[in-house]
């Protein structure tokens, strides 16, 4: 049976926003008015309401804290210099949100309820988005576990969450990456794939030490033999090698279903770039780099966008890539998408939500 789940809006008394300072905006600490809150109860999903922006009282024994059951998306809203809010992408997080609910044994929300709770809400928070170049209203949906019980199983209640901040660039320069080839980030048969709470609070030891050499962050390589890379934990990665455009395939269940990379490889196809989707060994890289044919390397993701990566730590030494300027296709890329999120081109990939 089809579901339908109604929005309740109940308005904040006054908003926020004038005390915003939209010229420097950090990346996640500047939050809109309202949130999107639903909960799951006797085997279904509730009504929503969309309530004032604040803390949410939790019992000390709430699953999800001592359990990990808690599953996050992140998605952007943009306005166009027309005036209209699109959405990039939605049905892509949402069909990502119930890979990463059922991987967790939570209950999935339907694509087309959580598309909804998330236009509405951007709906709501339409004075939020940001018109400067660059600038987003980035949106943050996340369920987690609330049952109250000592215990390991898979709780019988969750609540779900959306709240939105407006948001700059998540990396303001380009990036260092180090491979790491000692910590693991996912393993096969493993949560790598989901959008789990918990593999970013895995990677951040791992990642603070590559942060005191000087790296933004860590190229995870695959968990049982170091050889080929993987994702770059806040991004998925993309090279160009000899023209061609290369990123690790996500047939092992160990690499995230990035929706910013799958556009970029669809705009390398295209845009009639070769596009090969395979394991890329440490060593190819390391090789490209000595004999010239790595032109390009970059993270894609939402939060992160397209972050050219200028250097790669590698062992003792690093691989130094070659200047951002002359990349043709990350920065075609970047454009592009700039372009269709400000609606100054036509979405002809159907990628865009408009609110
Ligand atoms: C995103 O790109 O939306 C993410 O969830 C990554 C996170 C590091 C901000």
């Amino acid at each position: 049976m089809l579901q339908t789940i109604a929005i309740k809006v109940t308005p904040v008394q006054e908003s926020k926003i004038n005390a915003v300072d939209w010229e420097n905006l950090p990346f996640g600490k500047v939050f809109s008015d309202h949130m999107l809150v639903m909960d799951y109860k006797d085997g279904a999903w509730q009504d929503a309401e969309i309530i004032p922006f604040g803390p949410i009282a939790m019992h000390p024994a709430m699953s999800a804290i001592h359990y990990g059951q808690s599953i996050f998306e992140g998605m952007k809203a943009n306005k166009t210099v027309n005036g209209d809010l699109l959405i990039f992408r939605p049905d892509m997080n949402a069909k990502r949100f119930i890979e990463s609910a059922e991987r967790m044994c939570m209950p999935p929300i339907p694509e087309d309820i959580f598309v909804e709770l998330v236009r509405k809400m951007v709906e709501v928070e339409s004075n939020w988005i940001p018109s400067k170049e660059g600038y987003s209203l980035y949106i943050r949906p996340f369920m987690f576990a609330t049952d109250e019980f000592i215990g390991i199983k898979p709780s019988e209640t969750y609540r779900f969450v959306i709240f939105t901040c407006p948001v700059g660039a998540y990396y303001s320069e380009p990036v260092n990456v180090k491979i790491e080839e000692f910590y693991t980030r996912a393993s096969v048969g493993g949560v790598g794939r989901a959008k789990v709470a918990g593999n970013y609070g895995a990677a951040l030891a791992p990642a603070r030490i590559g942060q005191k050499n000087g790296y933004h962050q860590l190229l995870w390589t695959d968990g049982k033999t170091h050889e080929y890379i993987e994702e770059s934990g806040t991004m998925n990665i993309v090279l160009v090698i000899d023209g061609v455009v290369i990123s690790p395939s996500e047939e092992s269940d160990t690499i995230l279903r990035g929706v910013t990379k799958r556009s970029v490889l669809d705009l390398a196809k295209h845009w009639g770039y070769p596009v090969e989707e395979r394991k890329v060994s440490v060593k190819e890289i390391v090789e490209a780099n000595k004999n010239g044919t790595l032109t390009e390397a970059f993270g894609a993701g939402t939060a992160a966008t397209i972050a050219h990566i200028v250097k790669i730590g590698y062992r003792d030494g690093d691989l130094i890539l070659p200047p951002v300027e002359g990349r043709t296709f990350s920065n075609r890329v970047y454009d592009y998408l700039n372009d269709l999120k400000a609606g100054k081109i036509e979405d002809t990939f159907g990628w865009t939500l408009k609110v």
